[in-house]
């Protein structure tokens, strides 16, 4: 295990880019992005009640299991190796996020003025958080530091808007599927995590169509952990 854990932590923390200033240029990130074996990020039929509508939480169980997922919903205990260490990654150096309209609520809550997302009062982002929407609504002050902001703009326009706001921090890229795609697809993200759960979901939204030989672009490293899951890491 410290073998693993200690060559993941040479390999997900490159020698940061510079400017030609020579100031520290800031990355673009995605972390404990989870797919299935047959590359599905969420199941069919997403809705109020089934969020990942039908795949569950078979998505993220991998992580629930961990002291970091733990800790998310104020428990003790959890697993403390390869699952936690790459869970905790999640977090430092981020200073803004931009997710997808699909991740913020369900399909339609743009319908409803009193949507304010799925995280209640004090959302675990602690940021400003960039939502990208067809339909954008006045901004979301939220307990905790998250500030909700709704965008429609191509990814590398959102990007510089997060960037910005990020003030020297990486910007972490949210999910899910649909415009972690086109953030891909345009070449906007430096780093990331993929969590390869071994479970089939034979239908949802998935994550590599088009996307192909992708990899060509990034340093490719893999991970296993005892429970089974295998985490990827895309470096460039
Ligand atoms: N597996 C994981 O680790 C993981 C992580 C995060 C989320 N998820 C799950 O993924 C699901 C959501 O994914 P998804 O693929 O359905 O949706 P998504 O990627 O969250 O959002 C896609 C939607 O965002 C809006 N959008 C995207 N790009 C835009 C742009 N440039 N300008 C304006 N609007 C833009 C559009 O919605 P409108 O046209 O309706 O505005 C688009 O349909 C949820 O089930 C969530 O729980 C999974």
């Amino acid at each position: 295990m410290a073998d693993v854990i200690s060559r993941q932590d040479r390999s997900t923390s490159p020698t940061r880019p510079t400017s030609l200033e020579g100031a520290a240029v800031s990355l673009v990130r995605v972390h404990n992005f989870s797919i299935s074996l047959d590359g599905f990020a969420t199941g069919e039929g997403q809705a109020l009640d089934t969020p990942f509508g039908h795949a569950g939480h078979r998505l993220h169980e991998w992580m629930f299991g961990t002291r970091f997922g733990r800790e998310m919903f104020g428990e003790p205990g959890g697993t403390e190796g390869v699952d936690h260490v790459m869970a905790t990654r999640h977090g430092p150096g981020i200073g803004a996020e931009i997710m997808g309209a699909g991740k913020f609520g369900p399909p339609g809550w743009q319908d409803d003025p009193e949507w304010r997302g799925w995280w209640g009062d004090n959302p675990p982002f602690h940021m400003p958080t960039y939502v990208l929407t067809h339909r954008p609504r006045p901004p979301l002050e939220m307990e905790g530091g998250t500030t909700f902001h709704f965008l429609d703009a191509a990814p590398a326009e959102a990007l510089e808007v997060a960037r910005d706001a990020a003030a020297g921090q990486d910007v972490r890229i949210g999910g899910g599927p649909t415009m972690m795609r086109a953030f891909l697809a345009a070449g906007l993200i430096d780093q990331m995590h993929i969590v390869q759960v071994p479970i089939l979901l034979g239908r949802g939204v998935r994550l590599w169509d088009g996307l192909e030989a992708l990899e060509q672009q990034y340093d490719v490293e893999v991970f296993l952990s005892p429970s089974g899951v295998t985490h990827l890491t895309f470096t460039r």
